[in-house]
């Protein structure tokens, strides 16, 4: 989805927001000058919003210098952030809720779960993985459903200094497989069966299948979440719920520095496999949870919802560690948008009086294509502030979500941020800025966008500018390293453009200074807000005995945003037919899973390639998007009828 800077309707916070918010548009633009002037006195002043057990003496450390980048923050404090994400407010809000978890069943009861109770599963839940050897540094994988224990597993995890690296439950055996190795972890935690959309998946039997192919010293902690059969393994899988009950509901936190890896997160790049995103304890909870504050407003007593799954960075940062460390409600929800009907979003808000709503465009569209009808049968009117992540929203949707959800009274905070950055890097300020939709608007404190020649790498200064998004200084949750591989970090993030970090995206600046994010210029597409890399998903075609060669681009699809546009060219000896597009489908959901499922494959007898034998993408993205005219120069293709054939077997339906 193109997000044409063609609106320019702004939307002004109302008065009585404005002058009950945080951060006001003088506030804003004072705080931000500030930050950026000289951020290591802005940041020595709010590194201090959350609890160090030895405070820090040094703010940053960072160079962006390719063959030298090296980034700390805090880097001689201490601290827990399980412990500040809990124990730090037992005292004044032991009884207040933490978590509200919303299960997959309407039906089912919500569950409403204390600072204290938080705190009683969250040690029981530590002690249990030091009961299974995991010590300080170990790697811990994640691959849970929607439900409590996931924040308790990541919370534990935090307590005892162990390292978490969670998987998406919709991701196959193959991929966890792929990630218990690439962290080499001690345990891999997970449930039985995870109920979502009134079906289930067999989580626990994924885990067995991906443990086939790692050592066999890795461990399995299972909660039981529906009660269903799984097989099992005497002396590797271990019953969460029956140890729970004898484990202590005391664990001392552990002190450690600010600069120890919280947790690792897989994502995914233009080259090759899925790198391991390393985020560290102090920097990253410090900015999560003042984003989290600022950016959502939030207040003492609110209810916050972010739709996220924990399995990717916004329910890492906006569901789990940015709440909880400011003390907030937060709601965890099992389910998904359209089950039982297309309401069950808006059903939750009214439900549990939600005051700050946080999704994805791709929810929006597909439930704004199910008609009003949801939302007006629904009271929303506590809901103050609503946002979008992961993609460029279009205006429709846009001002759909202002109008017919937010009836016109809640200002939409678009976040544009990545895995990479811990937290938002760009957003409108609810109390401060007039939105734009479409526009991301303001970068965040101390962040300093930089708008780049793509070409030249020179800085285009000046306002109504297009051109690569880079930032030039660091922020307190900017990611270290690439987890076991610093080269492949360096090479990523700092060698396109040299002193700055190249965030993969391009955008325009508009003639008032705001920013509008314009897509990924890399080979990274946006499938439902789930990011991917076509290489990925190549690698997983050309697995398939019958493939010779892939390549793989995205095109703008309505609901989704981007679809997955295969190009496919057989083995002389397959013969293309609709069984096999079936067939490679379900092959490559079984490389990876659910979210990588091939929209569209057509069968290319040749792919259009340079005479040096590189393919010619460009070329394959226009024909997926139906825009021939702009096909470029073909002149050094090796083979330019390729091209034609192409053009005249596009794929416009599934
Ligand atoms: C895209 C998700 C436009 C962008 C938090 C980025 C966005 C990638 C926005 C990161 C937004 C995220 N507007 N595009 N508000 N937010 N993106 O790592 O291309 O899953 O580089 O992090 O999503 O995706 P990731």
């Amino acid at each position: 989805m193109s997000t044409e800077a063609t609106e320019t309707r702004s939307y002004p916070p109302s008065a009585d927001l404005a002058a009950s918010a945080h951060i006001d548009a003088a506030r804003y633009d004072a705080m931000y000058a500030a930050s950026v002037s000289d951020p290591d006195a802005f940041w020595g002043e709010h590194g201090k919003r959350i609890d160090w057990i030895k405070p820090y003496t040094k703010v940053s450390n960072a160079s962006f210098q390719p063959g030298n980048v090296d980034i700390k923050w805090f880097e001689d404090g201490t601290l827990n952030v399980s412990a500040n994400c809990i124990d730090r407010h037992l005292e004044t809000r032991g009884d207040q809720t933490a978590i509200i978890f919303e299960p997959d069943d309407p039906n089912e009861a919500a569950q409403h779960i204390t600072y204290t109770q938080l705190h009683g599963a969250v040690c029981r839940m530590a002690n249990i993985l030091e009961e299974l050897g995991v010590r300080k540094g170990d790697r811990v994988v994640i691959y849970l459903p929607m439900i409590p224990e996931a924040a308790y597993a990541m919370l534990a995890c935090a307590r005892i200094g162990a390292i978490h690296s969670i998987v998406f439950a919709g991701f196959s055996s193959d991929a966890l497989g792929a990630r218990v190795n690439g962290s080499d972890a001690k345990v891999v935690i997970t449930a039985d069966t995870a109920p979502r959309g009134g079906r289930k998946t067999a989580l626990k039997s994924n885990v067995d299948a991906a443990l086939l192919h790692c050592k066999d010293s890795v461990k399995c902690l299972v909660v039981k979440r529906t009660g269903d059969q799984t097989t099992w393994i005497d002396g590797r899988d271990f019953d969460y719920n029956e140890m729970a009950l004898e484990a202590s509901d005391y664990c001392k936190p552990a002190e450690m520095n600010a600069e120890d890896p919280l947790f690792i997160l897989y994502t995914s790049g233009s080259t090759g496999q899925p790198k391991g995103v390393v985020h560290c304890s102090g920097g990253y909870l410090v900015y999560a949870s003042m984003t989290h504050q600022y950016t959502f407003d939030y207040h003492e007593g609110d209810v916050f919802w972010c739709t996220a799954d924990v399995g990717w960075v916004t329910g890492h940062s906006y569901i789990v560690y940015g709440p909880l460390a400011n003390g907030a409600t937060t709601v965890m929800f099992e389910g998904v948008p359209t089950y039982p009907d297309a309401s069950r979003f808006w059903q939750v808000c009214e439900k549990h009086k939600v005051n700050q709503f946080y999704t994805a465009p791709t929810a929006l569209r597909a439930l704004m294509g199910q008609g009003d009808s949801f939302v007006e049968s629904c009271d929303l009117s506590s809901l103050r502030i609503l946002g979008t992540v992961g993609e460029p929203i279009n205006p429709e949707a846009w001002n759909w979500y202002n109008d017919v959800v937010g009836g016109g009274r809640c200002p939409i905070v678009d976040t544009w941020w990545q895995t990479e950055t811990g937290g938002h890097m760009m957003t409108p300020l609810p109390g401060a800025h007039a939105t734009k939709p479409g526009s991301a608007m303001k970068p965040f404190f101390g962040v300093h966008p930089v708008v780049l020649d793509p070409q030249s790498g020179e800085v285009i200064e000046g306002n109504d500018v297009e051109g690569v998004l880079c930032i030039d200084q660091s922020w307190p949750a900017q990611m270290r390293t690439v987890w076991g591989d610093h080269e492949r970090f360096e090479k990523t993030y700092f060698s396109d453009y040299k002193g700055y970090y190249f965030a993969g995206d391009g955008c325009r600046r508009d003639a008032d200074g705001d920013y509008w994010i314009t897509g990924r210029v890399d080979d990274v597409i946006n499938v439902s807000g789930h990011r991917m890399g076509t290489a990925e998903v190549e690698s997983a075609l050309v697995a398939h005995a019958s493939v010779a060669e892939a390549a793989v681009v995205g095109y703008p699809h309505d609901i989704k945003g981007q679809g997955i546009y295969c190009y496919v060219t057989l083995m002389n000896n397959a013969e293309p037919s609709d069984e096999l597009r079936k067939e490679l489908r379900t092959w490559v959901r079984t490389e990876i899973g659910p979210i990588a499922s091939p929209d569209l494959i057509q069968w290319a007898p040749g792919l259009p390639k340079t005479r040096s034998g590189k393919i010619m993408r460009r070329i394959l993205r226009k024909i997926a998007e139906n825009d021939y005219g702009a096909l470029g120069d073909t002149s050094t293709l090796a083979e330019p009828a390729v091209v034609d054939d192409l053009i005249e077997n596009r794929m416009n339906k599934v």
